[in-house]
């Protein structure tokens, strides 16, 4: 299915995303002819750029990252255009409405219009409003919709107070909270995969899952994101989004049809029914950390506390573990162990279900574990592990694996996460976006942690370069578990 014919507003168009992610994903689609040929794109900042200058910062970050060819890469670039605005000026948004009825009328784009906030969040409630006092909102000719980038609100009152701001102008169904990590193809597969296997689905609860491991580790430090990023910290940049999205996938009811409000309804039932941290949850089930300095592969890297835009005397956490139980008839007692870091040993998002062990160990006092694990990035797979007879005499079982592997699906094209979340939006497909409850409420259950940090919470330090402070690892001992160690690259074996 292709999209409507429409006009994409990047807000923020000066910025990082817009070149890094969002004109890349716009240029594939293009290049695979998933866009409509009537298209434009209109990049609005404060920045004094023309289309012409635009059109060549884009360029050049095309012919960096993606595979081009000059003839693809002008056509696509003729679709590109600039308005310079001050996004803080409400009379200044005037001008982009003669702006877009020339756009609509030159590319045919019926007045359809896809807003994409991807600038500092303080804009995300003022930018609406400026749309609307020009009447920019309204649809009597073609569709608006609006897509609001993460961090969605600060803590969980001013989530709520955002939502109201925004919803005085577009309605919920025009509302797009895109959280990238539900555009990754192996995020969606986890359902494809729960609910077309009926093996799969008959062992997926407390009667033969012991844990669940969910780790979202990165390599890479806060780089040039410090000041952002102290703001943040991996709880409201990882885990209330990303993480706590991937657990309501592992966790949720199959919904009775696939559509936007089923899918939706079952995450939100998720989020809502995860157990509300007390006081001892965040003493005992929570750790806070941060890297310090170190050596790695010959090289120094740095502490938080040095990385530019940190201040010296930062409380913010680059690591958290938490232990989590979900309240209802499936997941009952299930500890849910769910991790992120900067300056991790790898890059590895990864789901680990440990099943229960038999009853009574007939061959050996230590039966391999059956765990599946399923890689979400950087190379999708999944892996079935399980025990076997090791050859020779006696009745010794040992760990082997039956692995898949995506890649080696060559002949599918996958695509990346915006690139599949962009093409939703632009088909008014809001599945994979998050919905308003479904946000509230997991700013609900991480309050406690919020809190805790602000009542001066302890921030253990870990070793750039470590699996995080050893807290996190007596966090899970306790149960008797262990974190597991994953590799970067699975190659072989995952
Ligand atoms: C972003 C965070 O939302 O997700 C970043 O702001 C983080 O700090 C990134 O690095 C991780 O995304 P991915 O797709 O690389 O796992």
């Amino acid at each position: 299915m292709q999209t409507d014919n429409n006009c994409i507003v990047i807000f923020g168009a000066s910025g990082d995303l817009t070149h890094r992610k969002l004109i890349p994903a716009l240029y594939n689609l293009f290049k695979i002819g998933r866009l409509n040929e009537r298209f434009c794109v209109l990049g609005v900042a404060r920045s004094d750029l023309n289309d012409e200058t635009f059109r060549q910062k884009m360029r050049e970050a095309l012919l960096n990252t993606e595979e081009t060819t000059p003839e693809t890469l002008e056509d696509f670039c003729r679709h590109l255009y600039y308005q310079a605005v001050n996004t803080s000026d409400a009379s200044d948004y005037g001008k982009l409405v003669p702006r877009l009825d020339e756009l609509h009328d030159q590319h045919q784009t019926c007045g359809n219009t896809l807003y994409y906030l991807s600038t500092p969040p303080s804009l995300y409630g003022v930018i609406p409003e400026c749309l609307a006092e020009h009447g920019l909102n309204k649809e009597e000719h073609g569709w608006k919709r609006l897509i609001v980038e993460k961090p969605f609100g600060y803590d969980r009152k001013t989530a709520e107070a955002l939502d109201v701001q925004i919803h005085r102008f577009f309605k919920e169904h025009q509302i797009y909270r895109i959280d990238h990590y539900l555009g990754k193809e192996t995020v969606q597969n986890l359902l494809v995969l729960r609910f077309s296997n009926g093996w799969v689905e008959s062992l997926w609860n407390r009667n033969f899952i012991d844990y669940v491991e969910i780790t979202g580790a990165e390599a890479i430090g806060v780089e040039e994101r410090g000041g952002y990023y102290d703001g943040s910290g991996a709880m409201r940049d990882m885990f209330q989004n990303h993480l706590l999205q991937v657990l309501a996938m592992v966790a949720m009811e199959p919904p009775a049809i696939i559509n936007a409000n089923s899918m939706r309804d079952e995450v939100a039932k998720v989020m809502h029914s995860l157990r509300p941290l007390t006081q001892d949850d965040v003493e005992h089930n929570l750790v806070l950390g941060q890297y310090t300095a170190a050596e790695i592969d010959g090289k120094e890297v740095k502490g938080y506390l040095q990385e530019k835009g940190v201040p010296a005397n930062s409380r913010t956490e680059t690591f958290m573990a938490l232990r989590c139980e979900i309240e209802n008839w499936r997941w009952a007692g299930v500890p849910f162990y769910v991790r992120t870091g900067k300056r991790l040993p790898a890059r590895v998002t990864e789901i680990v279900i440990h099943f229960k062990t038999t009853p009574h160990p007939v061959f050996s006092q230590n039966a391999p574990e059956n765990k599946l694990i399923i890689r979400i990035q950087p190379d999708e797979a999944i892996s079935m592990r399980f025990g076997l007879k090791k050859p020779g005499a006696g009745f010794e079982a040992k760990e082997v694996s039956m692995d898949f592997r995506y890649a080696d699906l060559a002949d599918d094209q996958v695509l990346t996460a915006y690139e599949r979340l962009l093409l939703d939006a632009m088909k008014g497909d809001a599945t994979l976006f998050a919905r308003t409850d479904a946000v509230h409420a997991a700013w609900k259950f991480v309050q406690p942690i919020l809190n805790y940090k602000e009542a001066g919470g302890r921030i253990y330090e870990y070793e750039a370069g470590t699996w995080g402070p050893v807290a996190a690892e007596k966090l899970i001992a306790k149960e008797g578990k262990v974190w597991r160690k994953p590799s970067g690259l699975m190659k072989k074996k995952v």
